[in-house]
């Protein structure tokens, strides 16, 4: 965007650049905490987190190859139902602790033993 921007600057234009750009926030550093036991309910498949990752990453780690897309928080394709346990998006600070909320597993850092409809 930023070539494009000069190149249009650089030449004789008769109207503004108009443009809209996007960029991911940084993922905050998350402490990282005792292990937890994780739990998939629909496929029954468990892991214990080692350190702060991402569960998604966490379940990568574990053998598990769970949907997803962006790893960054904006398409959503990694999101799931959090039946239980608390859960930290990374990106934000928000803690998720009461039942059966939305997660992203990409942007997520469980902070209980957490159980996830996948
Ligand atoms: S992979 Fe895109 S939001 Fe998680």
């Amino acid at each position: 965007m930023d070539e494009i921007a000069a190149l249009w600057h650089s030449l004789p234009a008769t109207a503004a650049l108009q443009r809209e750009q996007f960029a991911a926030p940084p993922l905050r550093t998350s402490a990282p905490g005792a292990p937890v036991q994780i739990s998939f309910s629909a496929s029954r498949q468990q892991f214990h987190t080692k350190g702060g990752e991402v569960l998604l990453k966490q379940a990568e780690n574990a053998g598990l190859s769970p949907k997803h897309g962006c790893r960054i928080g904006i398409c959503r394709s990694c999101q799931c139902v959090k039946e239980s346990g608390v859960v930290e998006n990374v990106q934000t600070g928000e803690i998720s602790s009461a039942p059966n909320e939305l997660i992203r597993l990409c942007i997520s850092v469980a902070r209980s033993d957490t159980t996830i409809t996948l």
